[in-house]
């Protein structure tokens, strides 16, 4: 094929499976999902990206198992805008009303850091004096590499406010946004597996979104127990929009808010 030809195609194959999926590959970096999705068609045999469509639109396993695989490490500011809305105006009130000090928050699989990031804009927007602390735990070193190093493409930035972009982010190349020192400051990167490793207590926040895609129904609800352990009387768990926990109650949390949930006070 001549890369004409293959530009072509990858243009068909985006605008085929955005419709089918929701899920715009053009927000994407396009030389590494073209390498994530090549190297999954090779294994499938396949040398075109519309003959792979194909396959993923006959066969729904595979489309599932895909957008699993394209979603590994991809993180976003203020994923999913409305939770973080409902954080700000509801959760973060009902918190400081409990403990009006410094709030211990978090980000459990934070990926490249757009998320505890996302959390220390909002606290200073919220308390712009207080420096809150804020946990931000990955299992892998690469996204934590890139954590602390903080610069993102603009893509990953479409739910910032341009009066947020103005105040805590810096210009870094072109298309690429550093978040300021202010931003940076009260967070701790750490290294961390959530199925190995020991927990930390206290937390008045978890946030684990996104992140469960692979665990087993046994390592979610021993996760979940532990979450529960780790947080104060009244903290809050933070979980993705696909990840409702069903046994909640069983396991010991009071239902909050959809995707909310409230370890009780006493
Ligand atoms: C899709 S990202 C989610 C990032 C962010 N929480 C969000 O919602 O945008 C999932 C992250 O979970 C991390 N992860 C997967 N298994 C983990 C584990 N056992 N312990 C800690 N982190 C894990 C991955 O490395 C990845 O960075």
């Amino acid at each position: 094929m001549t890369a004409e030809m293959i530009d072509r195609d990858w243009e068909d194959f985006k605008t085929k499976f955005n419709a089918k999926s929701q899920i715009d590959l053009n927000q994407y970096k396009p030389a590494q999902m073209q390498r994530r999705i090549t190297n999954l068609m090779a294994r499938h045999n396949v040398q075109k990206y519309m003959d792979f469509f194909h396959l993923l639109d006959k066969d729904e396993a595979l489309f599932r198992h895909f957008i699993d695989y394209l979603t590994i490490n991809v993180t976003e500011f203020f994923r999913t805008p409305e939770k973080f809305v409902e954080l700000e105006q509801k959760v973060i009130p009902d918190l400081m009303q409990q403990n009006s000090s410094r709030l211990k928050i978090w980000s459990a699989g934070c990926s490249t850091g757009a998320e505890p990031y996302s959390m220390s804009i909002m606290m200073s927007d919220i308390t712009p004096r207080t420096k809150h602390q804020i946990l931000a735990s990955d299992l892998d070193v690469k996204m934590l590499a890139k954590a602390k190093e903080g610069v993102y493409q603009v893509n990953e930035l479409k739910n910032v406010s341009p009066a947020r972009l103005t105040k805590y982010f810096r210009a870094a190349g072109p298309d690429r946004y550093a978040v300021t020192a202010e931003v940076k400051e009260g967070i701790t990167f750490q290294h961390h597996n959530l199925l190995l490793d020991k927990y930390d207590s206290g937390f008045d926040l978890i946030s684990c979104r996104n992140v469960v895609i692979y665990f087993t129904e046994e390592a979610k609800d021993k996760l979940y127990r532990r979450f529960l352990e780790a947080l104060r009387p009244g903290g809050v768990l933070f979980v993705g929009g696909t990840e409702a926990i069903l046994n909640f109650r069983e396991i010991g949390f009071q239902h909050y808010m959809p995707f909310f949930y409230r370890k009780p006070l006493k």
